[in-house]
């Protein structure tokens, strides 16, 4: 039996209009709109290509945006700084700063993330929003992580009590969706707001023994590890819900990281590449925006 596709995108536009209801609101009360700041540094098609559609998909919700480009040549120091002034305001309001990666490789990544204040973080990658996030009261949640858990509430897919397996260990995807599908759900939230939390998780990675036999114990399997199609029918379990979050670009086209066709004849439910969690990461970057604007607001600096 073929599995159900999950449509990204059909979500994505749904959150998108939720949030722009409430762009509205936030912009007629504090008389500005949120604004987001994208560093782009260097040339990398990929990445002006990604930077482009969430430019497009903040003026479809009515969330301001520019894009600051450097480049490739820029050192750890010039972007520092270069973030440091962002922050300060000296290129217009920014309630969220979001610098695009990769960033070339003589560039201390971990240096130009940090220099991101916490409070405009709407990537959720400073240690201060990881922290929270970990401790089970999240304020930027990394937004891959967050359209996956999305995904899965709005499909309706049960994660208490279930086994979910997440290949993949990165800071931006494989942790912080470990540690959202674990954690325990608020007690006064109802279904299908419950979804999405209290899962038993297994975290794989390069170096995980045996991995298919792990795979195939997952109720619910996470692929975020940039390997095409790495995950092939025989390491899923049948009826299990598939969510790829590969975006690997294999001669001019997009792959994700399982083998669509094999394991859509053993999944229950599975997201396409293109079309499935890539439109939830922009809502999710988008509902982080507004919440960035909203927290400053709130904080009396608007
Ligand atoms: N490059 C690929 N994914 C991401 C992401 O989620 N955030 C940023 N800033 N860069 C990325």
């Amino acid at each position: 039996m073929a599995a159900t596709v999950l449509d990204g995108r059909s979500l994505a536009t749904r959150i998108e209009d939720s949030l722009r209801a409430e762009v509205e609101t936030f912009a007629a009360m504090f008389r500005h709109r949120p604004r987001l700041v994208v560093v782009l540094v260097g040339d990398l098609a990929a990445s002006a290509s990604y930077v482009k559609s969430k430019s497009a998909a903040a003026a479809r919700v009515g969330i301001d945006s520019e894009v600051v480009a450097a480049p490739a040549t820029a050192t750890t120091a010039e972007l520092v700084a270069l973030v440091e002034s962002i922050a300060r305001g000296e290129r217009g309001r920014a309630d969220g700063i979001l610098v695009q990666l990769p960033l070339p490789d003589h560039v201390d990544s971990v240096a130009v993330l940090d220099a991101v204040p916490p409070q405009l973080d709407v990537d959720g990658f400073h240690p201060e929003n990881a922290g929270l996030l970990s401790q089970g009261r999240p304020r930027f949640v990394p937004c891959t992580a967050a359209g996956v858990q999305r995904l899965l509430i709005d499909a309706e897919i049960e994660t208490a009590g279930r086994h979910a397996v997440i290949v993949g260990r990165s800071d931006i995807v494989g942790k912080p969706l470990a540690l959202l599908l674990s954690a325990k759900a608020p007690s006064t939230a109802a279904p299908p707001a419950r979804h999405g939390c209290d899962a038993t998780v297994t975290l794989c990675h390069s170096r995980s023994a045996d991995l298919a036999t792990l795979t195939r114990q997952a109720d619910i399997l996470v692929a975020a590890v940039g390997r095409p199609k790495m995950i092939t029918a025989e390491m899923v379990k049948p009826g299990a819900a598939v969510i790829d979050v590969g975006i690997n670009r294999v001669d001019g086209r997009l792959v994700g990281d399982v083998d669509f066709e094999s394991v859509s004849q053993v999944a229950g439910q599975i997201t396409p590449v293109p079309g499935g969690v890539g439109p939830l990461t922009v809502a999710m970057l988008l509902a982080n925006t507004l919440l960035a604007a909203e927290l400053r607001g709130r904080n009396g600096h608007a």
